[in-house]
């Protein structure tokens, strides 16, 4: 079987549900159901007996070693973190527990289970860290996109956090032999995403008519990959990555935050018009940015591409169309995720950032 942490969340489920729609391996998933972690989201695999939930933190070295011990799993795929800049920057404590230290604990854990394994068993194994472009930090917009040559710049704590995990892998198979493999991939987007993030917060602010909050003047760009496409990626690493490597993930799809606003809106007004015939555009609204935010990411995957074979299935057209689909059909999904901690979030994050010119 394999071992899947934070298949709670927003890619880890959907790579957990690609998984089990694909093959008939078991998976194992630890997710400590944090604000971000939904079991709604798993909901099709209630009855599914190759699907073993188990919530519990990545940290908890008994847990994940008795874990271990019991299932003999031969891939790790790490998902599990504190996910999102915003909060990073109102509290950065549960970035460094969790991306730093529990990635540390959970590294221990199975270092101490590989090194137990029999001889085959211990040379086909592999330890998956999903981690992120923003470890890179900021390019000039003339740059060329991010190769895993980059050097690293986290510019916020959640990135500098991922960076620092992404440092204790690497460490793991220079010093121990871990078979790891790394992969940052860039913005994803797609059924599941928690709406604090840009996209799931574009579509779901507009159907309620509350303002759209675009930060500062919405230039920034990101490089938007359909999560189905970040999952295929991984299981391709898993199948033929090369222990010790990193793999950039994305999908050749660099565009500025209002394009993606405005493409929201537009797909809005053609799936459910607004009553009264006017466009979801008219509640964008500039809002005070967000401190030290990066201006420009984008990846190259050229080596994931040459080396493993790997393409994206979607292009962002057709990924955002399936996307406020996937939406509109799951209004009761949203419902349930916006709850009081949501709420309080929201007021957090957005009350101070009064209306500004872009
Ligand atoms: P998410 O916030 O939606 O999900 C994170 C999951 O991890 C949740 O289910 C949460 O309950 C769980 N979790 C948090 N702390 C835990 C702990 N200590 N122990 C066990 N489980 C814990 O995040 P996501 O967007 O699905 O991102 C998943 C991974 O992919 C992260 O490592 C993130 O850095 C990386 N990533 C995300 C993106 C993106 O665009 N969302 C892009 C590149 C990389
Ligand atoms: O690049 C990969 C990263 O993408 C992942 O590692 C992170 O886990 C993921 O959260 C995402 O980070 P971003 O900060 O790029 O995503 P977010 O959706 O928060 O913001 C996308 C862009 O939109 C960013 O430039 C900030 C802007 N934004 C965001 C929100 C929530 C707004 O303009 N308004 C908003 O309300």
């Amino acid at each position: 079987m394999i071992f899947v942490t934070g298949g709670a969340g927003f890619i880890g489920s959907n790579f957990v549900l690609g998984w089990l729609a694909e093959r008939d391996e078991p998976v194992i998933n630890l997710d400590k159901l944090t604000y971000a972690g939904n079991r709604d989201n798993l909901a099709a695999l209630e009855s599914d007996s190759r699907h073993l939930f188990v919530q519990g933190d990545i940290g908890d070295t008994k847990l994940v070693d008795d874990l271990l011990r019991r299932h003999q799993p031969r891939v790790i795929v790490n998902f599990a973190a504190e996910s999102h800049v915003d909060r990073s920057i109102h509290g950065p404590d549960a970035f460094i527990q969790t991306n730093i230290v529990g990635t540390f604990r959970l590294l221990e854990a199975v270092r101490a289970y590989w090194g137990g394994l029999p001889a085959a068993a211990k040379e086909a194994f592999r330890f998956v860290h999903v981690s992120t472009d923003e470890v890179y930090g900021s390019l000039e917009p003339q740059a060329d996109a991010f190769t895993e040559s980059h050097p690293y710049a986290p510019n916020s704590p959640y990135s500098a956090s991922k960076a620092a995990s992404d440092h204790l892998v690497r460490a793991y198979h220079h010093t121990y032999g871990l078979p790891v493999l790394t992969t940052n991939c860039s913005n994803n987007y797609g059924p599941y995403h928690f709406p604090e993030k840009l996209i799931p917060l574009m579509i779901v602010n507009a159907l309620a008519g509350l303002p759209l909050p675009v930060y500062g003047d919405g230039r920034q760009v990101r490089d938007w990959l359909y999560v189905g496409d970040h999952c295929s990626a991984i299981r391709r690493v898993i199948e033929a990555g090369r222990p010790g490597e990193t793999y950039n993930v994305g999908g050749w799809n660099e565009k500025p935050n209002i394009e993606i606003v405005q493409t929201v809106c537009a797909l809005l007004d053609e799936l459910r018009p607004r009553a009264g015939g006017t466009s979801y555009r008219e509640l964008i609204t500039y809002v005070k940015d967000r401190p030290g935010h990066d201006r420009r990411y984008a990846i190259d995957a050229g080596k994931i591409e040459r080396e493993l074979g790997w393409r994206p299935a979607e292009t962002f057209e057709s990924g955002i169309r399936k996307t406020i689909l996937w939406y509109l059909e799951n209004a009761s999904w949203v419902a349930r995720v916006q709850d009081g901690s949501y709420r309080e979030w929201i007021a957090t994050n957005y009350d101070a950032r009064t209306a500004s010119a872009p």
